[in-house]
């Protein structure tokens, strides 16, 4: 989400004219987009500054911006902490960066926090920032409804809104004619999207229908608001891909309700069950967070339980982070020691590769579509890329016939819990 941010600010400067650089040495203006989820990823941007810091030593015109949560968050408190800071701007005040920015050249400190009921940037064309112009990410809407009791994105995001399907619709067909393969469409909580009654199961159709050639994406489902219809609607488009992301956050009804997830385990589980009766391809994907506060010992053996009867292939796992003024901080002790969290997220992450590889075990033999993407890390002579249900692949040899965007058929050869392996068809020992 933060990366579709960023490249809508990239689009709000470079409409105003400004360029770009990679180095951050010869910017005039740096902006940082920052996460406030778990303090890890501030203390990022913390050490961050102080190499901008360093920057400004050397280049005393330089500007430095702090733009999304953990500005939202903070406001004029990371001007005081950290003076290098020349900006704060929230994710609902990208608009006004312009005239910020001529304000701190103007010589004054810039904050812009205030969130908004309407804005979606609706009508601001992101400036595209990947590499390979192979996915593109379209924020479909902005802020959460919701209240689970740890997060503090209600706070720092705002309240829910939705933004036009006619200009979500519009976004993916300019993707598609500029050779974009994959669309992924974003929200906190994509289920309850609605636009005056244009709910998220017509959205993804009408998607579905304009961009036929490409493939579609979204994330994320709250497992208390993913409607049958929304399953049914993948089933029947087949350029809707088999992927769910649905986080539990933990399989304890007594943790659920501190967390105030709205369901229990047991909802959560026929929730799984349904979408593998739908789609028995299906690739679902969570989060969980261990250590939650009061989280008992039987509470987190109830998520490795839960863990194996949905058989996730992947996991996202977290630490529980207490943040200010969230439900949980102002109602629970964070009280599980450190070490109890680090070893029950080490239990997760031992069952989860064990789920993964399972699961990707599976798909040994198959064939399978592939959208390449790059070249692969290790070895560039393979591709890495995806299947249609969303599972890494490396492609053995690639690199030579093939470039990022194609789509090509995979013979699947070897498996491991991060990704599968295989030869592109007619390129495999067996197919000669
Ligand atoms: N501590 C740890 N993990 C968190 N998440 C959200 N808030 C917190 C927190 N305070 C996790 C949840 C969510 C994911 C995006 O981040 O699992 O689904
Ligand atoms: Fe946070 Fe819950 Fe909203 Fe997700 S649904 S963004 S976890 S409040």
């Amino acid at each position: 989400m933060n990366f579709a941010d960023s490249e809508l600010v990239a689009g709000i400067l470079h409409s105003e004219g400004y360029g770009f650089t990679s180095e951050p040495e010869e910017a005039d203006l740096v902006f940082i987009n920052t996460c406030a989820i778990r303090e890890h990823a501030e203390e990022k941007i913390w050490q961050r500054l102080k190499y901008f810091q360093s920057l400004k030593r050397r280049r005393p015109h330089l500007i430095i911006g702090v733009l999304g949560c953990m500005a939202e968050r903070l406001r004029k408190k990371l001007i005081e902490e950290a003076p290098v800071v020349d900006m704060v701007v929230g994710p609902d005040s990208y608009r006004h960066l312009p005239q910020l920015i001529r304000q701190v050249e103007g010589g004054t400190k810039a904050i812009h926090t205030l969130l908004s009921r309407e804005e979606t940037y609706a009508d601001i064309a992101p400036l595209r920032l990947s590499p390979h112009r192979v996915s593109a990410y379209i924020s479909i809407m902005r802020g959460c409804n919701n209240m689970c009791s740890f997060c503090i994105v209600p706070f720092t995001r705002g309240r829910e809104r939705s933004r036009s399907w006619q200009t979500i619709v519009e976004e993916a067909r300019h993707l598609a004619d500029a050779g974009y393969k994959e669309i992924t469409l974003l929200g906190q909580n994509v289920d309850s999207y609605n636009d005056n009654g244009v709910r998220f199961a017509q959205l993804l159709a009408t998607v579905a229908e304009a961009v036929p050639e490409a493939w579609i994406r979204f994330a994320t489902s709250h497992p208390k608001d993913m409607l049958d219809e929304v399953l049914e609607v993948m089933a029947s488009y087949p350029n809707l891909t088999p992927y769910i992301h649905l986080p539990v956050q933990s399989g304890s009804n007594t943790v659920l309700q501190r967390m105030n997830r709205g369901y229990t385990a047991e909802w959560y589980l026929q929730r799984i069950e349904t979408i593998r009766r739908y789609l028995p391809e299906a690739v679902i994907s969570t989060d969980i967070i261990v250590g939650f506060c009061g989280e008992t010992e039987a509470e987190f053996q109830d998520t490795l339980a839960l863990m194996r009867a949905a058989r996730f292939d992947s996991v996202y796992q977290f630490m529980y982070s207490e943040r200010p003024g969230t439900l949980a901080a102002r109602r629970y002790a964070d009280d599980i020691p450190p070490t109890v969290k680090q070893a029950r997220l080490e239990a997760v992450i031992a069952l989860a590769q064990t789920l993964a590889l399972e699961s990707n075990t599976r798909q040994v033999g198959t064939m399978q579509t592939v959208l390449l993407e790059k070249p692969a890390r290790r070895n560039p002579q393979d591709m890495a890329g995806r299947t249609f249900s969303g599972r890494a692949v490396i492609v053995r040899e690639a690199a030579s016939q093939y470039a990022p965007g194609d789509k090509i058929p995979v013979k699947i050869t070897e498996a491991t819990s991060a990704t599968l392996i295989g030869y592109a068809a007619h390129e495999h020992p067996l197919c000669a």
